[in-house]
C-alpha cells in the first residue's frame, strides 16, 4: 500500500501522508490541504473526520469491538470494577494493589462537597432538571478549588491527580443532592466505610432516620453500568471536552460542558427516550408491531437503536441486556417493558429496514431497563451516564492538556448566506 495519497483538484496534483493507527484504522493526513489548494472538507457531523490521534479506546463498528486502553469491554466487565477501570482509562494501565488502594482513598476523601454548596442548590426552582444542576456545580467546582482550576496548563496539570479523583468523587455526591433537592429531600453525607458504588446508593436513599443498605447484586449493576459507560472515544460529549480544553479550560469547565453535550436525547438523554418510548407502547398496549412501523415510515424514531460508529450489536448492549435479566431473576420481579424491549429488538433485528441500514441495540436500549431495576428514578438515568462518563472526559482532558503544542479546536465552514450588500439609508 502507498503511504501517500494522491488528489488531484483543478488539474493539479497533491500528495498528502497516509497515517495508520495501531489497529490499522487509515487516515488521510489532511493538515495542510487548505495551505495547499485553498480547499476545505466538507464532513457534516463529522463522520469521517479524525479530529485528534488517540491511545484511549479502540471501538470497530462494523465488528462491535470495545476496548480500553486494549483490553476488550467483555473481559473487563467481568473482571473488573469501575474504580480499576476508571484508573486504566486515566492513566493508561491498571492499578496494582498499592495503586488502586490510593486512588480509592484519593476519592474516598474527597466524598462530602464544601456546605456553601447546598446554597446554590437552594438557587435552581422546583423541578430543575438534575442534568443542568450537574454541569452548573461541576463547573462551580473549580470555584472553590482555583488552584487546580487556573487555566494555566502548567498548574492544572500538576495539580491533576487531585482534581480528577475529586472529580470522580464530587460527581456521585452532587448527583444525589440533585435529586435529593429536587424532591425536598435532605442531603445525605456519604460514609467512609462504603465503597465508591454503594456510598452512592447510600448517599440517593438513605434517610436520617433510615439508613439504606443496598445489596450485593444491586451495587454489582450499578458498578457494571458505570464501568460500561466510563469511555467511548470521540461521541459528542467527549468530543466537546476536547473541543473545550483546547482552548487551554480547566477540567472543572471542560467537564461540565461535557454534561451539556450527554443531556441530549441522540445522545446520553436517549436511556430515558428509551424507556419512555417503552412505557408509550405499554399503555397503548401495542406488541410493538406498530411502533416499529411508524419508525420505518419515520413518524417515530426506535430510542437505542443505531449508532454513528456500531454498525453491528453495541458490545455494551448485549452485556447490559444479560444484566437487566440477571439482576430483575434475582430479585424475583418481573418488567413487563423487558419484554416489549426483547420484541422490539426481535422484530427489528429481521426486518428490512433496521437490516439495510445497520441499525442495532446500543448502549441505552437496555440500560434504561437496569437503571429501573435497580431503583434509579427516570430523571436521573442520563446522570448515571454522565457518572459513568467522568473517567472518558477526564482522560480525554488530560490527552489533550498534555499534547506538546496542542491546536486549539476551531472548524470552518462553507458559508451559504447572503454575500457582500450595501446597508441602504432607510431613514
Ligand atoms: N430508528 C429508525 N430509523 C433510524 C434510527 C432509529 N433509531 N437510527 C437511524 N435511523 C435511520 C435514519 O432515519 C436514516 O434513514 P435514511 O437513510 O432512510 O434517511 C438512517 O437510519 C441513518 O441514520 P442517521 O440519523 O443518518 O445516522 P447517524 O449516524 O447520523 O445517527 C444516531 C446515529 C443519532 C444514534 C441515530 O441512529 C439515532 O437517532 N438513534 C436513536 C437515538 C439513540 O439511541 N441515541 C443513542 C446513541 S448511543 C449514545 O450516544 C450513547
Amino acid at each position: 500500500m502507498s503511504d501517500k495519497a494522491t488528489l488531484t483538484i483543478e488539474g493539479k496534483t497533491y500528495e498528502y501522508p497516509i497515517i495508520v493507527g495501531s489497529e490499522g484504522e487509515k487516515a488521510i493526513d489532511a493538515r495542510n490541504l487548505r495551505a495547499d489548494t485553498g480547499y476545505i472538507t466538507y464532513d457534516e457531523g463529522f463522520a469521517n473526520t479524525g479530529s485528534c490521534l488517540s491511545n484511549i479506546t479502540f471501538i470497530d463498528g462494523e465488528k462491535g469491538i470495545l476496548r480500553y486502553r486494549g483490553y476488550p469491554i467483555e473481559q473487563l466487565a467481568k473482571h473488573s470494577s469501575f474504580i480499576s477501570a476508571a484508573y486504566l482509562i486515566i492513566y493508561g494501565e491498571l492499578p496494582n494493589a498499592q495503586q488502586r488502594e490510593i486512588f480509592r482513598e484519593n476519592i474516598r476523601k474527597q466524598a462530602s462537597v464544601n456546605t456553601a454548596m447546598n446554597a446554590m442548590f437552594d438557587g435552581f426552582p422546583a423541578r430543575s432538571h438534575p442534568m443542568a444542576i450537574l454541569s452548573a456545580m461541576m463547573n462551580s467546582l473549580g470555584c472553590y478549588y482555583p488552584h487546580m482550576a487556573s487555566n494555566n496548563r502548567e498548574q492544572d496539570l500538576e495539580h491533576f491527580d487531585e482534581a480528577a479523583a475529586l472529580m470522580i468523587s464530587k460527581v456521585r455526591t452532587i448527583a444525589a443532592m440533585s435529586y435529593r433537592a429536587e424532591k425536598g429531600l435532605p442531603f445525605v453525607w456519604p460514609r467512609v466505610d462504603l465503597r465508591y458504588t454503594a456510598n452512592f446508593l447510600h448517599m440517593m436513599f438513605s434517610e436520617p432516620y433510615n439508613t439504606y443498605e443496598p445489596d450485593e447484586d444491586t451495587v454489582e449493576a450499578l458498578d457494571l453500568f458505570l464501568l460500561l459507560h466510563a469511555d467511548h472515544e470521540q461521541n459528542c460529549s467527549t468530543s466537546t471536552v476536547r473541543m473545550v480544553a483546547s482552548s487551554g479550560a480547566n477540567l472543572f469547565a471542560s467537564v461540565a460542558a461535557g454534561v451539556c453535550g450527554l443531556w441530549g436525547p441522540l445522545h446520553g438523554g436517549a436511556n430515558v427516550a428509551v424507556v419512555k418510548m417503552l412505557m408509550e407502547i405499554h399503555k397503548n398496549g401495542d406488541d410493538g408491531s406498530t411502533f416499529i412501523r411508524n419508525a420505518k415510515e419515520g413518524k417515530a424514531r426506535l430510542m437505542g437503536f443505531g449508532h454513528r460508529v456500531y454498525k453491528n450489536f453495541d458490545p455494551r448492549a448485549k452485556i447490559l441486556g444479560k444484566a437487566v435479566e440477571r439482576v430483575l431473576a434475582n430479585m424475583g420481579r418481573k418488567d413487563p417493558l423487558l419484554d416489549i424491549a426483547k420484541r422490539l429488538e426481535e422484530s427489528a433485528l429481521s426486518d428490512n429496514y433496521f437490516v439495510d441500514r445497520k441499525l442495532y441495540p446500543n448502549v441505552d436500549f437496555y440500560s434504561g431497563l437496569l437503571l429501573r431495576a435497580i431503583g434509579i428514578p427516570l430523571e436521573m438515568f442520563t446522570v448515571m451516564f454522565a457518572i459513568g462518563r467522568i473517567p472518558g472526559w477526564i482522560a480525554n482532558w488530560r490527552e489533550v492538556a498534555i499534547t506538546p503544542k496542542q491546536k486549539i479546536y476551531r472548524p470552518r465552514q462553507i458559508f451559504m448566506g447572503p454575500p457582500r450588500r450595501e446597508l441602504e439609508d432607510i431613514a
